[in-house]
């Protein structure tokens, strides 16, 4: 396994991390045992970084990284953890929570989720827009001076707001989706993270499975499952996307390797400061996703995907009105 480094202040870890997330919510229904299975699996496979958040399934997908860690080495491990997002028993997001005491009240239930004594990524999910960000920032930078938090990433900032943050303590990496599908960071975002030595951890890379060559039309989703309302893959947009992907696929045969093999590795080509995160939850995605590190795109082939997926190309937003709206960087 390769390794990157997430910006000039932050963790060394594998060039591509484990995002979590669908192994407790948002995508459907997932299979304890086989989630388990999967993060041995990355381990075992190099993968350092797993990135997780306490509002993904309230709790459960830090005792599920908790379960999967049991017997391995913690320290060889990056755990990435976002909160702040506040969520009601049935799964509505009901707001969000940037107080400095809501720093300090999430991160202790994190740390006895997580079976752990420190955190080494910690970061606001989203930016609240009710309390200063250097409040919420300078809370976190307390808890890396008490020994419970190493590094301070973002998660949707926009570039005034890394700005901002980063003048209060050095930011590790910025969380943001980038993919085919998503490349809006480019114009201000990545160029203010270059500037100041913050890395990327990139989600979303197959556009939550729009991406993968393995979504189809006929695919039915549970009411939960945030793609039912995801602009994205609905009605002719939907249509219109899964043509880009035929695009993608054909560039892909030619190389011999996968849809998602391609789209993750076009992630990767973006530069040496951009870590892919991947969401797969079973042993055989996560096989394909890591394939993508050996994919070799010479600059004929990059120019090919940039025409079959122009900039801007995908039919609908990334998240519906709402979500977009609580999204600082889209500001
Ligand atoms: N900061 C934020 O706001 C934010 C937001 C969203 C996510 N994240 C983080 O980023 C991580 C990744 O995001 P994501 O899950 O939306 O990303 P993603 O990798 O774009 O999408 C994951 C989806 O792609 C499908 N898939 C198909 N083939 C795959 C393959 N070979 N490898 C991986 N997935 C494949 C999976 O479907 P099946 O499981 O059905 O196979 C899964 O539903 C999350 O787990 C979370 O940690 C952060």
């Amino acid at each position: 396994m390769i390794s990157r480094s997430l910006g000039t202040t932050g963790p060394r870890v594998s060039a591509i991390g484990l995002g979590l997330m669908g192994m407790s919510d948002l995508y459907g229904p997932a299979d304890e045992a086989e989630s388990i299975a999967t993060i041995q699996a990355a381990l075992d496979a190099g993968v350092t970084l797993m990135d997780t958040g306490d509002y993904y399934g309230m709790g459960h997908n830090e005792m599920l990284l908790r379960d999967a860690l049991r017997d391995r080495d913690r320290d060889q491990v990056v755990i990435s953890v976002k909160f702040g997002l506040l969520r009601a028993p049935g799964g509505a997001v009901v707001g969000l929570d940037g107080r400095p005491a809501a720093v300090q009240s999430s991160l202790a239930y994190t740390l006895r989720r997580l079976g752990t004594d420190h955190v080494d990524i910690y970061r606001m999910g989203r930016v609240d827009s009710a309390v200063p960000i250097e409040e919420t920032v300078g809370a976190i930078a307390d808890m890396v001076r008490a020994g419970y938090v190493r590094h301070i990433g973002l998660s949707e900032a926009g570039a005034g707001s890394i700005r901002r943050a980063h003048a209060v303590h050095p930011i590790s990496d910025l969380q943001i989706e980038y993919s085919l599908l998503s490349r809006g960071i480019e114009a201000e975002i990545l160029p203010t993270c270059r500037e100041l030595g913050i890395g990327v951890t990139a989600y979303g890379v197959l556009s939550r499975g729009l991406l993968s060559g393995h979504w189809s039309k006929d695919r039915s989703l549970t009411p939960g499952d945030f793609r039912a309302r995801s602009p994205r893959f609905g009605g002719e947009n939907l249509d219109r996307n899964l043509a880009l992907v035929e695009a993608l696929r054909t560039i892909a045969d030619g190389k011999d390797v996968t849809v998602a093999q391609a789209a993750i590795a076009w992630v990767l080509s973006r530069g040496e400061d951009v870590v892919p995160l991947v969401g797969a939850r079973r042993r055989d995605r996560l096989t394909e996703a890591l394939g993508a590190i050996g994919v070799d795109l010479t600059p004929d082939d990059l120019a090919a995907i940039e025409r079959a997926v122009p900039a801007g190309a995908a039919a609908g937003d990334r998240y519906d009105a709402g979500g977009m709206a609580a999204l600082d960087s889209e500001r």
